[in-house]
């Protein structure tokens, strides 16, 4: 297992002084206003279950077609993250984040006023660029302004708002439903497109950008303005000697340093155990789930579903409350642990021949003990320790693959999971998922570092560091 180590101690001083920095009103402002990144992806990852029943009936769609608008989002999400990051490297995270709410404003609008099936796929196609955008970017941005002692929940704030963004679309859904009005349901997504590209006019680029592209007077006056004070110099200093020492250049060959790989490692394999541990198989499918545990009434089901949902947003506020306090790792740990438990026990639930009586209860609990568990570990801490984990020089880049990773590995779930269920049934599949949240336990027992209350210099260097050590055990 990994531990964080200063460059060298007479730096200590200084870092100790940048990671107790109290946050300001400013730095929150800032974080939500980011964060609508997420409620965006929530929103529209989450909508199209209910619209798409209303969207069959007016266009006709067959099953395929409706595979394609539903499946094309993790696609192009999957392609904007992985180009969206450079991106932010190059131009900017706040240019980024614009582009983003332009993007996400435009695909709700295409969408709600699509005539035909194609402009359908068009407008979803453009969403999902939009999400993948969000996706690499948001994380980013606001772990470049938050001061190290809150950066855990701050940038948590993110999962959050996805969390948000998936209830609100199931009660959109909801709502929407008796006048079958899909074109509200996916045009719904330009206000919060609109609040995003507001807040992005007047909030400024990060100063960590700045510094990295040797604009160091701005970045000295951004760290002055988001942090309230004139005494920056212990933050300002630290940031400028990290850079001063990194190897990389900014290119994509940077990518297999020996101080870059192992975070990679980790990113790309937090972002695959992410998803192939079959979270969106319940976010996605959660009534079809719970029907076929034995609730047939489609209010149950729909009210369940929203229990499950409301369960994520809960334990992700959780999650936010104790990420800086008892530290990344433990709350991993123990939340994976209770995905694999609770996977083990929905397996065992559909395994019993009668799924009558209190055993289709049983099944709704046991899905909302996974989410919860999902919701304080894999949710909210794949994307801070992203967004935590990479060099300056190459983080939008590298931040960018591991998000881009992420959908591409949701994308593979989504297109296997019935044909899993038709074939093995759903015990194996859940067990399945099951034994790869045992790997996924495994996998962070021994590779993830604990980044609690560390500067992201502190965190970069001690990569750096590492090249020149054992490796602790
Ligand atoms: C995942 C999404 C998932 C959501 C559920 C996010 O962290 O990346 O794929 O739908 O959590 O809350």
């Amino acid at each position: 297992r990994f531990r964080m180590k200063n460059v060298s101690q007479n730096s200590e001083v200084t870092i100790e002084a940048a990671a107790t920095q109290a946050p300001t009103v400013f730095v929150y402002v800032a974080a939500a206003f980011a964060a609508l990144g997420g409620l965006l992806f929530g929103y529209d990852t989450g909508v199209i279950s209910g619209a798409l029943i209303f969207i069959r009936q007016s266009f006709a769609l067959s099953t395929f077609h409706q595979e394609i608008v539903v499946s094309v989002v993790l696609v192009t999400a999957c392609i904007g993250a992985l180009g969206g990051g450079p991106l932010a490297d190059r131009l900017g995270r706040r240019k980024i984040l614009l582009v983003t709410s332009l993007i996400f404003m435009t695909g709700a609008i295409v969408c709600a006023a699509a005539m035909s099936v194609t402009t359908l796929v068009v407008g979803r196609t453009i969403v999902g660029l939009g999400i993948g955008f969000a996706s690499s970017t948001v994380p980013l941005y606001i772990s470049e302004v938050a001061p190290a002692r809150v950066r855990g929940w701050l940038v948590s704030l993110f999962q959050l708002a996805i969390t948000v963004g998936i209830l609100t679309a199931y009660l959109v859904d909801y709502s929407f439903a008796r006048t079958e009005n899909w074109r509200w349901m996916l045009g719904l997504a330009l206000i919060p497109g609109a609040m995003l590209f507001l807040g992005m006019l007047v909030l400024p680029e990060t100063p960590r950008w700045y510094a990295q592209r040797a604009q160091l007077d701005s970045a000295r006056r951004v760290l002055m303005r988001i942090r309230g004070t004139q005494a920056v110099d212990a933050e300002f200093n630290e940031i400028r000697a990290t850079l001063q020492q990194a190897h990389e250049r900014g290119q994509l060959s940077d990518l297999l340093l020996p101080e870059v790989r192992p975070a990679l490692v980790i990113g790309v394999g937090l972002a695959v155990f992410q998803q192939i541990t079959g979270i969106n198989t319940v976010i996605y499918y959660a009534p079809t789930i719970i029907q076929s545990a034995g609730i047939s009434s489609a209010s149950g089901a729909i009210l369940a579903t929203a229990g499950i949902g409301f369960v994520n947003v809960v334990m992700t506020v959780v999650s936010m409350w104790l990420i800086d306090r008892v530290g990344r790792r433990a709350l991993l740990l123990t939340g994976i642990a209770g995905m694999a438990i609770s996977l083990g026990a929905l397996g065992y639930v559909f395994h019993l021949p009668a799924r009558a009586g209190g055993i289709a209860e049983i099944a709704v609990f046991t899905l909302m003990a996974y989410v919860a568990s999902f919701a304080i570990s894999l949710g909210p801490i794949f994307w801070l320790l992203i967004a935590e984990i990479y060099p300056l020089k190459i983080r939008g880049a590298t931040e960018g693959i591991a998000a881009g990773t992420n959908w591409a590995a949701n994308f593979l779930v989504a297109l296997t999971f019935l044909t899993l269920v038709q074939t093995f049934g759903p015990s194996q599949t859940f067990w399945l998922y099951g034994v790869l949240a045992v790997a996924a336990w495994i996998f962070s027992y021994y590779l993830v570092p604990e980044t609690k209350g560390r500067t992201l210099e502190e965190i970069e260097n001690s990569w750096r560091l590492k090249r020149h050590e054992p490796r602790p055990s």
